[in-house]
C-alpha cells in the first residue's frame, strides 16, 4: 500500500484491518470515476495556476502527467487496486512519483470530499446521456416498426381478457412514447445535477480566491454548486435523481419486457425472439428460452434496491460523513447493469417475428361490439341505449374484419390515426437538444 496521504507524523499505527474495512471495494468502484477525477484534476491545476497558486510550467506538468496516467489506465497499464486507499489518492501517488515535489502541490484548494463529489457529477453526466442515447435508439426503433405494421392486427387486452381489435401499430407507438418520455427525464434530471462542486473543498471553502467559475466551465457544467456545505449536503441525493431517470426506463422495459414474453408464449404464439437471445434447457431437449427478456424484465429490480439502499444511507446530518462513500457502490451497479441491459435491447427488438396469421385469427367477432356501440352513437342514438343494442348483436359481428375496424378508429393516437410524425418530431427535437 502507498503512504496514505493524510499520513503525519503524529499519525498513530494503522490497522491494517481497519482500513480494509474502511475502504470496502471502493478502490475498485473508483475504477469507473478515475477517468472524471483524472478530467477535474487536470481542470483544478490550470485554475491553481490561473490564481498563481502553480506557475504555468508546474500545471502544464501536472496536466501532461494526468493525461499519461489516463492513458495508461485506459490501456490496463495502471491499475487501480488495493495499492492505493482510493482513486482520489492514487491520482496523487501518480504525480508524486512521476513529478516529485510538483506532484505534492494538486491538493492545494480541494479536499476529497469534492474531489468525489465532482468525479461523480461528471460521471453522472456521462451515464444520464448515454441513458438518454439508448432511450432515443428503443424510441427509433419502436418508431420504425410501428409505421412498417401499423395495420397488422393484434388483440388488445384490458385485464388481460380480449377488449378490442388493436395493432401492432398502435403497441409499438406505446413503447415507443415511453421511450421518448425517458429520454426527455433523463435530460431534464441531467440539466438538474449538471452543477460543479469543485472548490468547495472539505464543505467550508478556502482561503485562496479559487477561479470555481473557469474549473467549472473547462469542466463542461453550466453552473456551480454555490454553497460548500451543500456541494456535501447534495451527495446522495442528485445520485438517487439519477437512478429516477434509470428506473423510469427500466420499469417500461419490464413492462415491454412482459408483454414480448406472454406474446412469445406458446399459448399465444404471436411473436419469435431471434435465437441469439434466447439459451435452451439443461433437461429438456425441446426448450428454447427467451432468457434475454426476461433478466431485462428483472433489471427493474436492481435499479429499485439500489435506490432503496441509497435512500437508507442519507440519514445524516450536514456536512461531509464517509457514510456517503456507500452511496457509489448502489449508483455505480445499478447504472452499469442497467445501461448494459437497455443496450442490447434495440436489436432484440429489431429482430423480433410477428405471426400476422396467428394474431389476426384470434381476434373473435365479440370484440368489435365497442366499435358498433359506437357506430349507432354516429347515428343519434345514446351511448348507453347503443350500448345495450351492441350487447344484444353479440352473435351478429362476424361480417366484421380487424382491418376496417383499425382503419375507422380515427380518434387522434388511435390505430387508424396513431399520429407518428408527432412522436417522431418530439424524439427528433429532444435529440438534437
Ligand atoms: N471514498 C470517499 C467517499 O466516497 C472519498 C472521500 C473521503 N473523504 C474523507 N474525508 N475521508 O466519500
Amino acid at each position: 500500500m502507498a503512504d496514505y496521504i493524510w499520513k503525519k507524523d503524529s499519525t498513530g499505527k494503522v490497522d491494517e484491518r481497519v482500513m480494509r474495512f474502511l475502504a470496502g471495494d471502493d478502490v475498485v468502484l473508483d475504477r469507473e470515476l478515475l477517468p472524471f477525477d483524472i478530467r477535474a484534476s487536470k481542470a483544478h491545476a490550470r485554475g491553481l495556476a490561473r490564481i498563481k497558486v502553480l506557475t504555468s510550467e508546474q500545471a502544464a506538468a501536472m496536466v501532461a502527467s494526468l493525461d499519461r496516467l489516463d492513458t495508461a489506465f485506459a490501456a490496463g497499464e495502471f491499475v487501480l487496486d488495493g495499492r492505493f486507499e482510493d482513486g482520489h489518492s492514487a491520482i496523487e501517488s501518480w504525480l508524486i512519483e512521476d513529478l516529485g515535489e510538483i506532484g505534492g502541490r494538486i491538493h492545494a484548494g480541494r479536499s476529497r470530499n469534492d474531489q468525489v463529489a465532482v468525479a461523480l457529477r461528471l460521471y453522472m453526466k456521462d451515464r444520464l446521456q448515454r441513458l438518454g442515447t439508448l432511450c432515443a435508439s428503443v424510441a427509433g426503433v419502436c418508431l420504425q416498426r410501428a409505421e412498417r405494421e401499423s395495420g397488422l392486427p393484434l388483440p388488445g387486452h384490458t385485464h388481460l381478457q380480449q377488449a378490442m381489435p388493436s395493432s401492432l401499430g398502435l403497441w409499438w407507438a406505446g413503447h415507443a412514447e415511453a421511450f421518448i418520455d425517458n429520454l426527455a427525464l433523463a435530460q431534464d434530471i441531467g440539466d438538474w445535477l449538471d452543477a460543479s462542486p469543485l472548490g468547495t473543498a472539505s464543505g467550508f471553502g478556502v482561503n485562496l480566491p479559487l477561479d470555481r467559475d473557469s474549473v467549472a466551465e473547462e469542466l463542461g457544467f453550466h453552473r456551480l454548486v454555490v454553497n460548500p456545505q451543500y456541494a456535501q449536503n447534495a451527495r446522495g441525493k442528485v445520485e438517487l435523481r439519477a437512478l429516477d431517470a434509470l428506473s423510469a426506463a427500466t420499469a417500461d422495459l419490464r413492462r415491454l419486457s412482459w408483454d414480448i414474453s406472454l406474446f412469445a408464449s406458446q399459448e399465444f404464439g404471436f411473436v419469435t425472439v431471434s435465437a441469439a437471445f434466447c439459451t435452451g434447457s439443461s433437461i429438456m431437449p425441446n426448450k428454447q428460452n427467451p432468457d434475454t427478456v426476461e433478466l431485462l424484465r428483472a433489471l427493474h429490480a436492481t435499479v429499485v434496491g439500489a435506490r432503496s439502499e441509497l435512500e437508507s444511507v442519507l440519514s445524516l446530518p450536514s456536512g461531509y460523513q464517509r457514510d456517503l462513500q456507500d452511496t457509489k457502490p448502489p449508483l455505480i451497479r445499478a447504472f452499469a447493469r442497467g445501461l448494459d441491459g437497455l443496450s442490447l435491447l434495440p436489436e432484440l427488438l429489431g429482430g423480433l417475428e410477428w405471426n400476422p396469421a396467428r394474431m389476426r385469427d384470434s381476434i373473435s367477432p365479440e370484440l368489435h361490439a365497442t366499435d358498433r356501440a359506437n357506430e349507432l352513437v354516429g347515428q343519434g342514438q345514446s351511448f348507453r341505449e347503443a350500448y345495450r343494442a351492441a350487447a344484444a348483436e353479440l352473435g351478429e359481428l362476424s361480417g366484421r374484419t380487424p382491418e376496417a375496424s383499425l382503419r375507422e378508429r380515427v380518434s387522434p393516437g388511435g390505430c387508424g390515426n396513431l399520429l407518428l410524425d408527432r412522436l417522431h418530431d418530439r424524439l427528433s427535437a429532444l435529440i438534437s437538444k
